[in-house]
């Protein structure tokens, strides 16, 4: 008999093989109960600027399945943290000229827990600079941005630099539209001050984390409860 924690190991595991099924396979395999002809990120068309998702409809490929696992994992909440300013500007890029660090783009996906994309969702981005130091006078490497119809974000910036006692991290505020807000916070792979972060989480690490043209990039997708 399995257990819960084999169901959802096994749901997972689908929608990781997701990428050498067909697609209506893929759709089957993430039983969310939606109706049939619901928004599926992975498939449906968007007006924002050219994704992941896009390229790969592109190229005939199927993009990687939104990190949807049928309501068992929402985003885990976070300490909101002392630094936080309300009434960021509105921007999805929060370089400004002179910036220092590492370039770094984030995209990913706002989905409810029974994987259907949140639209006009709100997040609220805001970071240390590269040397590990807020803007608490200003709004520099704060911003908030909306999901676009299918759930879709992407965040311009530098890479966080490191403060005393804490890993690298981004932290956000994510609000579907009327939703309570999820105020968490974002990770980096490989970090060593990660295993050393007493509010570090796994669950919260960046996912597809590359260099390209020496920018970094990454992906997360949120779940928010339904
Ligand atoms: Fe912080």
């Amino acid at each position: 008999m399995p257990t819960d924690s084999d169901i959802r190991l096994t749901r997972r595991r689908l929608l990781q093989l997701g990428l050498a099924l067909p697609l209506p396979m893929v759709l089957a395999a993430c039983d969310d109960g939606a109706p049939t002809g619901a928004p599926n990120p992975a498939a449906a068309p968007t007006t924002a600027a050219p994704t992941a998702t896009t390229a790969a409809a592109a190229t005939g490929t199927l993009a990687p399945t939104p990190a949807c696992d049928d309501g068992d994992d929402p985003t885990p909440a976070q300490t909101e943290g002392p630094y936080f300013t309300p009434d960021s500007p509105r921007r999805a890029s929060l370089l400004e000229a002179g910036m220092g660090g590492q370039r770094l783009v984030v995209a990913g996906t706002v989905l409810t827990t029974d994987c259907r994309p949140v639209q006009r969702a709100l997040l609220d981005f805001w970071q240390a600079d590269d040397a590990g130091e807020y803007d608490n006078q200003g709004y520099r490497l704060r911003g908030h941005q909306f999901s676009d119809a299918d759930g879709a974000w992407r965040l311009e910036t530098v890479l966080p630099g490191i403060y005393t006692g804490r890993t690298r991290h981004i932290h956000v505020k994510v609000q579907a539209p009327d939703g309570p807000v999820l105020t968490t916070q974002l990770y980096f792979p490989g970090e060593p001050g990660n295993d050393r972060d007493g509010i570090f989480q796994p669950e919260l690490v960046l996912t597809d984390v590359r260099d390209s043209g020496g920018v970094r990039q990454g992906s997360f997708t949120f779940v928010l409860e339904g």
